[in-house]
């Protein structure tokens, strides 16, 4: 009776991972076996055998004092990073392609020292160094140990097939990062006593909190993040890894099993996060700036289940004043599951649903799946069975698996034909009936999932890939190839004028260059609602900036409070999406009582208003190489009690979030970062806080702490309407947030929201704002843009102004005047600017 009502209780709370289903390290063979060996010294370096080329590259063979013989590659790439190779002889490893964003750039190599025992490589300010016997790979920056590669754990054993491990130290750190994507703290656990963070893309349903099981995206990358130097490693390899955690003074390291594939390993110094993230950004890309609707609201349900239900509810949205700008339809909108095709009986007329939809100024995005049903007569089975675009059995036959459609088969996006073909259904004249209102595009279901408990869910193993390629080498890039393909598919469809939207539950490292990211099947209870921050951050951290969570959770019914603290939380995250499970209650906001959807409401809102915001860190990050949301350790690395912290998020640089994670409080801790020259600004109240306090902030259900940073400028819409489209002629709020010279900072950025004109003709209006209490100065960041068309309308600026100090851990207080016009009387917003030349205004009172 009680295993019975635990078992519900797991069931209706969904946090029930089938351990039975997905394994623990013990049950995979490789993980078992490199998990337990013993280090042992089974290589030297063959001295004789160094070549080294001042283009960047050396080699040498490793002798094994037992089996076969390895050869190692070091290559120096330019922006303080390595990359290290090693392989048998005679290698058949797969060697991945599709990840890197370019071929790396080497860089010359400025000075070789070669002694009995070891060769130190110079390039810049740092050095490889290669120790003989025992085998040792250090990495330094000037003197400062960095990396280390121990060679008594490097294991490569004909008997493990191709699996292989080696163990990674970080001498400065003390605190690993990484290994995305886990339901778990941002910072990595020691593993001791537990499972290794596990890394395979899976479809894991009702997954657990806490936990290191793998889940729908596997990013190997670890970071090492001291107070003083940061440095971490990206293993270009996408077959099954573990990874076995431990943090600690001078002894923060993991040990890396991996199935198969490649032994090539990039290793980045910093030494600060800035620089670390930069570095793996060159390597596999950033993330394009979105068009601006997709930072909008997004409603979702599995699923409206017609075009009436959809027309509805976007109809509820603008009669109960809430802002919204994407409705999306889930699997049922299909005939059959097949995708690119319409249920003819729900959704009989797609067309006229759009254009009802586009009257409202909302869009459309709809699910697309990989696995495609097995049906003579469906025009993407047919044509894909073929030309042999399906991933085969190991016996060569097509495979085929269970997924919504029932027996299915799946698109070998490996082969760059398949992804071509597969991409060209997305054009307007192959998805009948899609519009342009049809604006982006959901990729699910893509690790990919076979509904098949005795594979882990997945394709197995041994499928054979074109050019006979196995699953097992490239299982974690599938979902990334899907994305690929369709980006292909969106750039041709729209003749490459419009920037495409996807969002995909798989993922690797490199697709942020196509894709947004969520969390995948969260459930209705605190954990997940907090464990969301540390996912994004995490992700942003690794390039995967779009990334957000289902708002309100996926699976159960969360009560109003954790709905409300949702809606509230998650309009800090990038991606911004209320999405539920077919068995659970209906939730759109309209739905509550008047209390209710006023804190939904006025979440959405304040979304919404900080829209300029987002834009503009979208922005920052595909320029500079920056996350979009940020721990709070990325800026404040020398604070301790950073690392750990949860529940806390900084958007860019200036605003910093307090999610309320819990339920019931009155107050919550915040941790202001900054020494005690750093000051916050609340949004909603007039205290000032100083940084470097643990303070416990007053809260009740209206809303979460939000601070703006004292000596920022936040730039806002603060007139919200119903869509981001309705906002787009409105002029902006320049909030000033002065600091104690009566000085602020910010920037913004404009364009057409839309096209690549930003990017290919320089069409847009980035500024850089500068203000004390009494003027506004605007200064066109890249000389060489054109502002013609995106004019800064300033509709008021509202100056902050701290009037007492903060003191002792005690807040402060700061009053705000608000300014409509310049000091001869003319109304802001009626100004015109030329932004050739520096623009200086003097405000009114
Ligand atoms: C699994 C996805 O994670 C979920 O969001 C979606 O609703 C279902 N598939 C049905 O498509």
């Amino acid at each position: 009776m009680l295993r019975l009502v635990i078992l519900a209780t797991c069931l209706t709370l969904g946090h029930f991972a089938d351990h039975d289903t997905f394994k623990n390290c013990s049950r995979v063979e490789f993980c078992n076996t490199l998990r337990n060996r013993q280090p042992f010294d089974k290589y030297a370096v063959d001295p004789s055998t160094i070549t080294i080329d001042d283009n960047g590259s050396v080699k040498m063979t490793l002798k094994a004092k037992k089996g076969s013989d390895l050869q190692l590659e070091l290559l120096a790439l330019v922006d303080r990073t390595f990359r290290l190779r090693i392989k048998e002889t005679a290698s058949t490893r797969y060697e991945l392609h599709d990840v890197l964003v370019a071929e790396p750039q080497l860089a010359h190599i400025d000075g070789v020292l070669q002694q009995d025992n070891y060769v130190t490589i110079q390039v810049g300010e740092t050095t490889a160094q290669i120790f003989y016997d025992p085998f040792v790979v250090n990495f330094y920056l000037v003197q400062v140990h960095q990396v280390v590669i121990d060679g008594s754990t490097l294991t490569f054993d004909e008997s493990l097939d191709q699996a292989f491990a080696f163990n990674v130290k970080f001498p400065a750190a003390l605190q690993l990062y990484g290994l995305h994507e886990h339901a778990d703290s941002l910072a990595l656990r020691d593993t001791n006593g537990s499972d290794p963070y596990r890394l395979r893309n899976l479809d894991v349903a009702g997954y657990e909190l806490d936990s290191p099981m793998a889940l729908y995206g596997a990013v190997p990358v670890l970071y090492g993040w001291g107070t003083y130097s940061h440095a971490g490693v990206f293993l270009h390899n996408a077959a099954e890894q573990w990874y076995d955690i431990t943090n600690g003074q001078w002894d923060t390291q993991a040990n890396v099993m991996v199935e198969s594939g490649m032994f090539d390993l990039f290793v980045m110094i910093g030494p600060s996060p800035e620089d670390l993230v930069q570095r793996y950004l060159s390597l596999t890309g950033t993330f394009r700036l979105p068009q601006l609707w997709t930072l909008g609201y997004h409603q979702s349900r599995w699923s409206y289940m017609s075009q009436e239900e959809v027309k509805d509810v976007v109809a509820n949205f603008t009669t109960y004043n809430f802002p919204l700008d994407v409705i999306w339809l889930d699997v049922d909108y299909t005939d059959g599951k097949k995708y690119f095709t319409w249920d003819p009986a729900t959704y009989s007329d797609p067309v006229e649903m759009q254009k009802n939809i586009s009257a409202a100024f909302k869009r459309l995005v709809a699910i697309i799946d990989p696995h495609i049903k097995v049906e003579k007569g469906y025009n993407v089975y047919d044509g894909a069975l073929e030309k042999g675009y399906f991933v085969k059995r190991a016996n060569g036959s097509v495979f085929e698996g269970d997924c919504w459609p029932g027996l299915s088969s799946y698109i070998d996006f490996l082969n760059p034909d398949a992804r071509q073909y597969y991409g060209s259904y997305y054009s307007y004249d192959k998805f009948p009936y899609s519009t342009p209102v049809l604006s982006g595009i959901w990729n699910d279901m893509n690790e990919p999932s076979v509904f098949d408990n005795s594979i882990e869910k997945t394709l197995p193993g041994d499928s054979l890939h074109f050019g006979n390629v196995s699953h097992r080498d490239i299982h974690n890039i599938y979902g990334l190839l899907h994305t690929m393909s369709t980006h292909q598919g969106l750039l041709d469809r729209d003749n490459g004028t419009t920037r495409p939207f996807i969002l995909t539950r798989a993922h690797f490292a490199g697709t942020q260059r196509y894709s947004g990211i969520w969390t995948g099947d969260n459930t209705a209870g605190w954990g997940y609602l907090s464990v969301s921050y540390d996912s994004c951050l995490g992700a942003n951290l690794l390039g995967l900036v779009f990334c957000g969570a289902d708002v309100g959770g996926f699976s159960g019914n969360p009560d109003t409070e954790l709905l409300q603290r949702w809606y509230q939380a998650g309009a800090w995250l990038p991606f911004y999406r209320a999405h539920a499970s077919s068995d659970t209650q209906r939730r759109e906001p309209y739905l509550f009582d008047s209390g209710v959807q006023g804190v939904i409401r006025g979440a959405i809102q304040m979304r919404y208003q900080h829209l300029p915001v987002w834009y503009t860190l979208f922005y920052e990050h595909e320029r500079n190489k920056v996350p979009v949301i940020r721990p709070l350790f990325y800026h404040y690395s020398y604070e301790l009690e950073t690392f750990k912290l949860r529940n806390h998020l900084l958007v860019g640089r200036d605003i910093l979030v307090r999610a309320v994670a819990e339920p019931g409080v009155e107050t919550v801790t915040v941790h202001f970062p900054g020494s005690e020259n750093e000051h916050w600004m609340p949004v909603d109240s007039t205290e000032v806080y100083e940084g470097t306090t643990d303070v416990d902030v007053p809260v009740d259900i209206k809303s979460i702490p939000v601070f703006y940073r004292v000596g920022s400028v936040i730039v806002r819409k603060d007139l919200v309407r119903l869509s981001t489209d309705e906002m787009a002629n409105d002029g902006y709020t320049i909030n000033a947030c002065l600091d104690r010279r009566n000085q602020s900072t910010g920037t913004v950025f404009l364009d057409d929201f839309t096209s690549y004109n930003y990017a290919n003709n320089k069409q847009y209006n980035y500024l850089r704002i500068d203000m004390d209490d009494v003027n506004v100065a605007l200064t066109k960041i890249d000389e060489d843009s054109n502002p013609d068309g995106f004019d800064f309308v300033i509709d008021e600026v509202i100056i902050h102004r701290i009037v007492q100090e903060p003191q002792n851990g005690k807040p402060g207080r700061y009053v705000k005047t608000v300014h409509k016009t310049d000091a001869n009387g003319q109304l802001l917003k009626n100004l015109k600017f030329n932004y050739d030349e520096p623009v200086s205004i003097k405000l009114g009172l």
